[in-house]
C-alpha cells in the first residue's frame, strides 16, 4: 500500500495539473474550435480535447514514467492488464456540452494500482470545482471533505439517466425513471458522478468506457456509494458497460428490475 504521505503529495501535484489544464481550455475558447467526427455525428473530438489529454500524458510520464496510460483520445488497445499503476484520462467529459454549452464539462483523472482504486480526481471545469481523493485521504470538493451521503431510495430520489438509453429503453430504463422522484439528464458523466457525490442524485446509470467511470468510481465507493454493472456484477475496468452507480437502497432497486 502506497504511504498515505505520497498518496497527498500526487493529489497536490494533479490538482495542480488539473488548473493548467483548466487554463489551457479557456485560452482555447479564445480562439474557433477544430471539431472532427470520431465514429458519427453525436461522437465529437476537438482540438482542447487532444491538447489537454496531451499536457496530462505528459505530466503523468514525468511523474510516474513506467506508469500505463489509458486515455480516451489516444490509442489504448495495447493495455491489456491492470497490474501495476493505470491511470485514466477523458480529457474533456461532456465533449457536445463544451461545443454547444460552454457548461457542464468535466476533466477526470485516476490512478490505480494492481486494479485496485487509489486517487480519483473530478473537475467541474466551469464551477472550479476538483472533487478529489480516494479510500485512504476520504472524498472532497476542493478543500471541503465531503460527507457520505443518505441511503435514500430510488422513489425518494433524483435518478441521472443518460438520454439515449432512456428513449431506447434499454435495461429497464423507463421502469428506474417511472419509480424515481424524477430523471436528471445532463450530458456529462463526470457532472452527474458529482451529483451522485454531493447527495443530489440517488443514482446514475449509463453506458460508459473505463475513463467515463474510472475516477467517479474511486470517489463513490470511498463514500459508500455503489458502483457495478447495471445487472449489479464486478466492473472490468478495461471494458466498456453500462454502470450504475447508485446508493445501496436505489442499487437494489435497480439491480432487481433486471431480473429475468
Ligand atoms: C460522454 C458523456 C456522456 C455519456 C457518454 C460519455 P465524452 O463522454 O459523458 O454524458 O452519456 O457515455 O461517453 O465522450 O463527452 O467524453
Ligand atoms: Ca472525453
Ligand atoms: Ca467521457
Amino acid at each position: 500500500m502506497m504511504e498515505t504521505a505520497t498518496l497527498q503529495e500526487i493529489d497536490t501535484t494533479v490538482k495542480a495539473w488539473l488548473q493548467e489544464a483548466r487554463t489551457l481550455v479557456y485560452q482555447c475558447m479564445q480562439n474557433d474550435l477544430t471539431v472532427e467526427q470520431k465514429t458519427g455525428r453525436l461522437d465529437l473530438v476537438t482540438n482542447v480535447d487532444k491538447q489537454v489529454e496531451q499536457l496530462l500524458r505528459g505530466k503523468i510520464k514525468t511523474l510516474m514514467p513506467t506508469a500505463k496510460i489509458i486515455g480516451e483520445e489516444n490509442d489504448h488497445g495495447q493495455i491489456k492488464s491492470m497490474v501495476g499503476a493505470v491511470w485514466f484520462i477523458d480529457p474533456i467529459d461532456g465533449t457536445m456540452n463544451f461545443i454547444k454549452q460552454r457548461d457542464d464539462f468535466a476533466i477526470m483523472l485516476a490512478l490505480y494500482i494492481d486494479n485496485q482504486p487509489i486517487l480519483g480526481w473530478i473537475m467541474d471545469v466551469t464551477k472550479n470545482h476538483i472533487y478529489h481523493g480516494g479510500p485512504q485521504l476520504g472524498v472532497w470538493r476542493d478543500d471541503e471533505k465531503l460527507p457520505v451521503p443518505a441511503d435514500i431510495t430510488l422513489n425518494d430520489g433524483l435518478i441521472e439517466l443518460s438520454a439515449s438509453r432512456l428513449v431506447a429503453n434499454e435495461m429497464h430504463f423507463e421502469e428506474i425513471a417511472k419509480m424515481s422522484s424524477g430523471v436528471r439528464i445532463i450530458g456529462s458523466a463526470g457532472i452527474s458522478f458529482i451529483k451522485v457525490l454531493e447527495g443530489k442524485a440517488v443514482g446514475y446509470a449509463s453506458k460508459m468506457k473505463p475513463w467515463d467511470f474510472a475516477a467517479a468510481k474511486v470517489l463513490l465507493e470511498t463514500n459508500k456509494i455503489l458502483v457495478t454493472t447495471i445487472d449489479g456484477k464486478e466492473i472490468d475496468m478495461l471494458l466498456s458497460s453500462t454502470v450504475l452507480s447508485a446508493t445501496a437502497s436505489a442499487h437494489m432497486q435497480i439491480v432487481q428490475l433486471q431480473q429475468p
